[in-house]
């Protein structure tokens, strides 16, 4: 177990908060599609507040590469943190240098500064230990609440806590627990819900879980290397040819181990990937050699529907299909929806199955949604996570 923020006297210290607010904007507007992750991050800022900290938020948002570029400025995440607290943010157009100083000098105890895109400077993803420290400098405490940059070790979420007393924040330590408890003291029978388009990006999750669930469910566009790997004809969709082995594998040891590995039994093919397409049912042994596999069939969600709910743990991690088409969204929809109206403890993973949810306003129905993507998979791959190891042990 690490420190946590409530562990620490924040009163009148400068606080410098690690928060993950790399968060979807539109391309053409600027303007924040999702802002989850900065809602997520609002109990420790209102823990600093009521606790009159001097709050100096810090955050990555999107990859610039070392570079300014102004359409990764945080002003938009300014504006919509203050729309949410209803109080002043005030900015800087840096994160480090005497400007910087100068605003944090300003502080008064309660007040909010948010700097600047750490990423505009090639030190931080490099981890360099005087920009680490330029930050450490601003502050008397470290506290890390960007759960979903967790698996980086950057200058942020990593060097600074040489140099600082390193607290967790409220987010990061409920997504531990949440994640945690899967891992440790998840209540059975536990699925595992995958989707998404490549078995490789879940190979050691599968690997890590293997025996610690009852079920395991695959759909989305890596059921299409399982399926070919156990013979079946998945028409033009695409298939990891080097991964068909581990494929079968993976289908061998769980039969060792005993658990429900679960194909669909009928999919969705449709001619092209596009709105315009007509998708129709196939049963799995009679995919179309000319078409894509877009979805999971009715057949398919009414199997997945009935193995889930027999479960007391579910954790899902993948759209079913292609869920950005509308009429190949519908595998992926009835599984949120599924999750969302069971009374076992339901945990999505960060990233587009995290998006989904929110998209679809169940993510206030679900036990917990990951703010972290990568960090999510991380951590249940069974990796430690930089961003949490570096912080102060209990
Ligand atoms: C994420 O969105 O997964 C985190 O913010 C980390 O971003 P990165 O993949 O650019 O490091």
């Amino acid at each position: 177990m690490k420190k946590s923020i409530r562990d620490v006297e924040v009163t009148g210290k400068r606080v410098l908060v690690r928060v993950d607010f790399n968060v979807p904007l539109d391309p053409r507007t600027n303007e924040i599609m999702d802002d989850s992750r900065i809602i997520a991050a609002l109990p420790t800022i209102w823990y600093l507040i009521q606790h009159e900290a001097k709050i100096i938020l810090c955050s990555h948002l999107g990859r610039p590469d070392g570079k300014v570029v102004e359409s990764l400025r945080l002003t938009p995440i300014a504006e919509r943190l203050s729309q949410l607290t209803n109080l002043p943010i005030y900015t800087v157009s840096d994160c480090i240098g005497a400007k910087v100083k100068k605003a944090v000098s300003k502080l008064k105890n309660g007040d909010i500064l948010l700097l600047e895109n750490l990423r505009f400077h090639p030190e931080e993803e490099a981890n360099d230990p005087n920009f680490a420290k330029a930050l450490a400098d601003l502050a008397d405490i470290y506290v890390d609440d960007a759960f979903g940059t967790a698996h980086r070790a950057h200058a942020s979420t990593y060097g600074v806590a040489k140099f600082l007393p390193a607290y967790a924040g409220i987010l990061l330590e409920k997504e531990i627990k949440a994640l945690g408890n899967l891992l440790n003291n998840a209540q059975h029978p536990f699925a595992v819900l995958l989707g998404g388009a490549k078995v490789s990006d879940k190979i050691k999750l599968i690997n890590n879980m293997m025996d610690k669930v009852e079920m395991l469910l695959v759909g989305g566009g890596m059921a299409a290397t399982f399926l070919k790997a156990q013979n079946y004809g998945v028409g033009i969709s695409s298939v990891e040819e080097d991964k068909m082995d581990l494929a079968n594998k993976l289908v061998e040891t769980a039969k060792q181990h005993n658990i429900k590995l679960l194909l669909p039994l009928d999919v969705i093919v449709a001619d092209a990937i596009n709105d315009q397409a007509r998708p129709s049912i196939a049963p799995v042994t009679m995919v179309p050699p000319n078409k894509y596999i877009v979805d999971i069939g009715p057949q398919t969600i009414e199997l997945f529907t009935e193995s889930l709910k027999q479960c007391r743990t579910i954790f899902w991690n993948g759209p079913m299909g292609v869920y950005e088409i509308p009429q190949f969204s519908r595998g992926t929809k009835a599984m949120a929806e599924l999750l969302a109206n069971l009374s076992a403890t339901t945990v999505v993973g960060g990233g587009s199955t995290a998006e989904i949810v929110i998209d679809m306003h169940l993510g206030f129905k679900m036990t917990h949604v990951s703010t972290g993507g990568g960090a999510s998979l991380s951590f249940l791959e069974g990796k430690s996570l930089p961003g949490v190891d570096v912080l102060l042990d209990e």
